[in-house]
C-alpha cells in the first residue's frame, strides 16, 4: 500500500456482471475490434514505452459547479494532456459509492457514479482520449465492497444467505471478543461485530469495507466479469488496488506483535496472516488471463508496497502470466535524497529475475506530495526537476500524479474539522490523512484556480496556485511545467532514453547518480547526471568499459545551464541539485 513514514508518524508502515455486460453489448461503442488482437504485437506492447499520469476524478476539473471533479471536466483536459505527453490515464475509482474511502469503497462495479456523470460521458472519455492516442486505464477494487454494495446486504442479511460465503464471516472468541487481534490498515480492529447474526466480519480498511472471500468461486466469476465490463468498453487496463490483501490465514492465527504503537494507538503489528498468502498469485494469473481475452495488450498495474525487490519480482509472475506493471513502492518510499538508496534499488529492478518492466513514480493519492517530500525548503523547485528527471530518464514505464509538473506541493488541513478524509479524523493530529494531496488541479490563478466556479470546492485550493498554475507555468522556459514537458519530448524522441538498457555508472559516489541509457541498435548512448546534494561536485566518468569511446557528452538538457557547448567526461562538474542529460556517442 503506501507509507507516509517521511512524516512526524507513521501509518503501521501502515454471474452478475455476465449478464450485465451482455444487456449492454448495444450501448459499448466499439473501441477496439477483436482482429486488432492479433495485430498488436505482444512483444513491444505500448505500455513498455507509455507515460501514464494518474488522475484523482474528483480533484481535476470541476463541469458543473459543484465543487467536485467529473468526467466531463478530464475529457475538456485531454488536449493539455496530449500536449503535456501522456499515453495513457489511470483514474481513480468513479465507480458508485457512498465515499467514505472517496471512492474505494464500491457499491456497484458496473456503473459510473452520477457524482461523476453517466456512462455515456465515460463512453465520450474514452473516444475522445483515444483521437488523442491517450488510453484509459480503470481503477479496479478487489479486496472489497462498500457495505452499501448489494452483496453485502445480502450477504449480511442472515447465515443462511447464498451470498453468506461472499465475505469473511467469523464467530467472537467469546463475549465482546473479535476472532483474533487483526488489525485493520485504518485504525483498530480488522473485526466488526454485526449484532443481527452474532457473528463478525472482517475489513482490511474501514469498516464499511468489508473484504470480500476470493477462495469463493462465484465472488471470482462476478468479478472477472466486471473487468470485462469496462474492457468491452474500450479501457486499455485496469491498476489493481490492495492486491496483495486478498487473502486471510484459515488457521485465523494471531499477527506477531511489535514494540511501539501507532498513529492510531494501537500496538504494532506484523500483518503477517493477511498480506501476501500464495493464493494472490493465482487470482493475479486469473486476471491476466482475462484481460489477455482483450485485444491491444490491456495492462495490469498492481497497487502493492511488497518489502523488497525479491518479493515485487513475483508480481510478474514466472512466465510473464501476472502483473505487467507492479508499482514500485521501493523506489518510492526512499524518501530522502540519496544516490546510493537509488543506484542501489535501480540496480536491484533491472536485474530482477523475471526479466519485468519496472514501474515507478514519486506521488499518488496515498503519498505525500514529492514537491515538499524531498524538497529541502530552500531549492524545491530545482529538486522537483531532479525527481522528474530521475523519473523520466530510467529504464521504466513512468507513472506520474496530476499536478506533480506543475510542482504541486502537500497542502495539510488545517483543523481537525476540515478534514475529509476519515483516516485524518481517527488518527488527528498525528496522522491528518490524505486530503494534502487531493487539492484540486491548479490550472490557472482565477477564482479556484480555476478547477471550479463552485463558492467551496470540495477541498481547498492551496494558496501557492496563484504561482504554480498551468497557465503561468506554461509561458515561462524556466518553470517545472516546461521542464516536464522538455523531458517528456525527449523521451519520445530519443529511442535511447525510451528504450535503452540501464548502465549505472561511478557506483560508489554517495552524492551523484548516474547512468547510461543505451541504443542496442546504434551504440548511441544517453548520460544522464543527476547531483542530489546541496552543493557542485565534480565526477570522473570512465565509460570506455561500457563501450563508449567519446570523451565528452553534449547536453541535450541541462539545469542549471552551465552554458558549455560539451563537456568532458574525465572532469564532470555538476552543480548542486543539477540535472544533465546529454549525448555520448
Ligand atoms: C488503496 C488505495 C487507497 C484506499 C485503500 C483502500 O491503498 O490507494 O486510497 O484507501 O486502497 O481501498
Amino acid at each position: 500500500m503506501w507509507n507516509r513514514a517521511k512524516f512526524a508518524f507513521s501509518i503501521a508502515t501502515i454471474g452478475l456482471c455476465l449478464s450485465a455486460s451482455a444487456g449492454l453489448a448495444q450501448q459499448v461503442p466499439p473501441q477496439v475490434s477483436k482482429a486488432e488482437h492479433d495485430h498488436s504485437n505482444a512483444q513491444d506492447p505500448w505500455w513498455k514505452h507509455a507515460v501514464i499520469y494518474e488522475i484523482y476524478p474528483r480533484s481535476f476539473q470541476d463541469s458543473n459547479g459543484d465543487g467536485v471533479g467529473d468526467i466531463n471536466g478530464i475529457t475538456s483536459r485531454l488536449d493539455y494532456l496530449r500536449d503535456l505527453g501522456i499515453d495513457a490515464i489511470w483514474i481513480s475509482p468513479m465507480y458508485p459509492s457512498p465515499l467514505v474511502d472517496f471512492g474505494y469503497d464500491v457499491s456497484d462495479y458496473t456503473a459510473i457514479d452520477p457524482l461523476y456523470g453517466t456512462l455515456a460521458d465515460f463512453d465520450r472519455l474514452v473516444g475522445e482520449a483515444k483521437k488523442r492516442n491517450i488510453r484509459v486505464i480503470m481503477d479496479f477494487v478487489p479486496n472489497h465492497t462498500s457495505d452499501q454494495h448489494p452483496w453485502f446486504a445480502e450477504s449480511r442479511s442472515s447465515r443462511t444467505n447464498a451470498k453468506r460465503d461472499w465475505y469473511i464471516w467469523r464467530d467472537g472468541k467469546g463475549p465482546g471478543q473479535p476472532p483474533n487481534n487483526w488489525q485493520s490498515w485504518f485504525g483498530h480492529s480488522a473485526w466488526k461485530f454485526d449484532p443481527s447474526t452474532n457473528q463478525y466480519y472482517y475489513h482490511h480498511f474501514y469498516t464499511e469495507q468489508p473484504d470480500l472471500n476470493w477462495r469463493n468461486p462465484q465472488v471470482r466469476k462476478a468479478m472477472y466479469d466486471a473487468m470485462r465490463f469496462w474492457l468491452d468498453r474500450g479501457v486499455a487496463g485496469f491498476r489493481v488496488d490492495a492486491v496483495s490483501r486478498l487473502f486471510e490465514d484459515p488457521g485465523l492465527h494471531d499477527d506477531p506483535i511489535l514494540p511501539g504503537k501507532n498513529a492510531y494507538g494501537d500496538p504494532n503489528i506484523a500483518h503477517k496472516y493477511t498480506d501476501n498468502l500464495p493464493e494472490v498469485h493465482e487470482v493475479l494469473r486469473e486476471m491476466r488471463r482475462v484481460v489477455n481475452e482483450y485485444p491491444g495488450n490491456p495492462v495490469l498495474i498492481s497497487e502493492a508496497d511488497e518489502p523488497n525487490i525479491k518479493e515485487l519480482t513475483k508480481m510478474y509472475g514466472s512466465k510473464d502470466d501476472e502483473i505487467q506493471l507492479p508499482m514500485d513502492f521501493q523506489i518510492a518510499d526512499v524518501n530522502r535524497l540519496s544516490a546510493s538508496d537509488f543506484r542501489r534499488l535501480l540496480n536491484e529492478i533491472n536485474q530482477n529475475a523475471a526479466g519485468g518492466q519496472p514501474h515507478y513514480f514519486f506521488s499518488n493519492h496515498d503519498q505525500p506530495r514529492q514537491w515538499d517530500r524531498y524538497g529541502d525548503g530552500v531549492h524545491n523547485d530545482q529538486i522537483a526537476k531532479l525527481m522528474a528527471a530521475l523519473l523520466l530518464t530510467t529504464r521504466a514505464t513512468p507513472l506520474m500524479y496530476y499536478g506533480e509538473e506543475i510542482g504541486m506541493r502537500t497542502t495539510d488541513p488545517a483543523r481537525k474539522e476540515d478534514v475529509q478524509d476519515p483516516i485524518g479524523k481517527i488518527g488527528w493530529p498525528q496522522e491528518k490523512g490524505r486530503d494534502g494531496e487531493r487539492t484540486p488541479m491548479q490550472w490557472d490563478a482565477s477564482k479556484n484556480a480555476g478547477f471550479s466556479v463552485a463558492e467551496r470546492p470540495w477541498l481547498p485550493v492551496p494558496s501557492s496556485s496563484a504561482e504554480y498554475n498551468v497557465k503561468a507555468e506554461s509561458q515561462d522556459p524556466g518553470s517545472i511545467l516546461s521542464f516536464y514537458k522538455r523531458l517528456l519530448e525527449l523521451r519520445r524522441s530519443e529511442p535511447a532514453l525510451r528504450d535503452g538498457s540501464y548502465v549505472p555508472l561511478n557506483r560508489e559516489d554517495p552524492f551523484v547518480l548516474a547512468y547510461l541509457r543505451k541504443n542496442p541498435g546504434n551504440g548511441d548512448a544517453i548520460l544522464v547526471v543527476l547531483n542530489m546534494s546541496a552543493e557542485t561536485r565534480t565526477v570522473k566518468f570512465d565509460i570506455a568499459a561500457d563501450g563508449v569511446r567519446e570523451s565528452s557528452a553534449r547536453p541535450l538538457i541541462a539545469v542549471p545551464d552551465n552554458g558549455r557547448e560539451s563537456t568532458l567526461l574525465d572532469h564532470f562538474t555538476i552543480p548542486a541539485f543539477g540535472v544533465f542529460v546529454g549525448t555520448v556517442h
